[in-house]
């Protein structure tokens, strides 16, 4: 397993790779990595010839007042994790070598990013699109594995991908969760013990949302109403949005058809957590 820092180097490497015939498969990641991020690492080894991982922890797509400083950087671990995946590359570029002095230039997704987790993370979305299309640049890879975890996220790479024609084909993966029905997250390990055990209330609303669709209720103001309920009984949980959208644009649907996502950011503590069902009918 090669380990690089420099954009120019893992470029070179990969571009000889590339005329060598080699297929890329990759995983951008901010490290602190979970049985989430191996799924994606597994994929990205079964469908190509070499897997990279990066791991950068992109100040750019943290707000002023969030979790940069703080955001665990376990990087031994990482490494011991990756390699017994047998990753080939892994990327951890530095904050200046990603935004050297001077840096001006951002990529926006209008309107998908000021929705759901955009609305409370002004600019969040507008880092992470900078930060992957950076790293596709300097990646080049083929296929490009997203987590349905951050379910937004995916949709508005996806959107970026095809407005700005990269060369990538995505892949988003289901959500990993623990046996308690938590989706794992880098962030869970800011979560007390008694957080933790609330925090499983957010799978429980999902299921809520999913059995009332399949009793007949289509009709999205009644579902949050009493997902909110539900979530609310928790004493830490202090909601963000609960939202039924269209998987694709992300818009507020009043009347469920065939295909939604149910979304939720909720709070526990400083710790804010999010998690989406898709639900298909009929
Ligand atoms: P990070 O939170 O480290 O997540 C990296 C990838 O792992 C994302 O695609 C995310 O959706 C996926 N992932 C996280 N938890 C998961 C889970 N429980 N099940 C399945 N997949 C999961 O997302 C980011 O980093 C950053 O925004 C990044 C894309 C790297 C840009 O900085």
């Amino acid at each position: 397993m090669k380990i690089l820092s420099d954009p120019r180097k893992i470029n070179q490497l990969i571009r000889r790779a590339k005329r060598n015939g080699k297929s890329i498969g990759f995983v951008p990641t901010m490290g602190a990595l979970h049985a989430g991020h191996l799924s994606l690492i597994r994929q990205a080894k079964r469908d190509n010839d070499l897997a990279v991982v990066s791991i950068f922890v992109n100040p750019a797509q943290f707000g002023p007042q969030e979790d940069l400083k703080r955001y665990p950087r376990p990087l031994k671990n990482d490494l011991a994790l990756c390699r017994k995946e047998k990753v080939d590359l892994v990327f951890i570029p530095e904050d200046k070598m990603m935004y050297p002095e001077g840096f001006v230039t951002f990529v926006n997704v209008e309107g998908l990013s000021g929705r759901l987790c955009g609305a409370a993370r002004p600019g969040h979305f507008r880092g992470v699109t900078t930060v992957v299309t950076k790293l596709l640049n300097i990646i080049s890879a083929d296929v490009l594995y997203l987590g349905q975890k951050d379910a937004q996220q995916a949709v508005i790479i996806s959107r970026m991908v095809e407005d700005l024609n990269f060369a990538v084909k995505i892949v988003v993966m289901p959500i990993v969760r623990g046996n308690n029905g938590l989706a794992l997250s880098s962030r869970n390990v800011y979560l007390s013990k008694s957080q933790r055990e609330e925090a499983q209330v957010l799978f429980k609303a999902l299921h809520l949302a999913k059995l009332m669709i399949r009793h007949g209720q289509f009709n999205s103001s009644r579902i949050i109403e009493k997902m909110k309920e539900l979530i609310s009984r928790k004493k830490q949980a202090k909601i963000d949005y609960v939202a039924i959208v269209d998987p694709k644009s992300l818009g507020p649907l009043k009347k469920i058809g065939r295909d939604c996502l149910v979304c939720l950011a909720v709070k526990f503590g400083k710790t804010r957590l999010i998690d989406n069902l898709r639900i298909t009918c009929g």
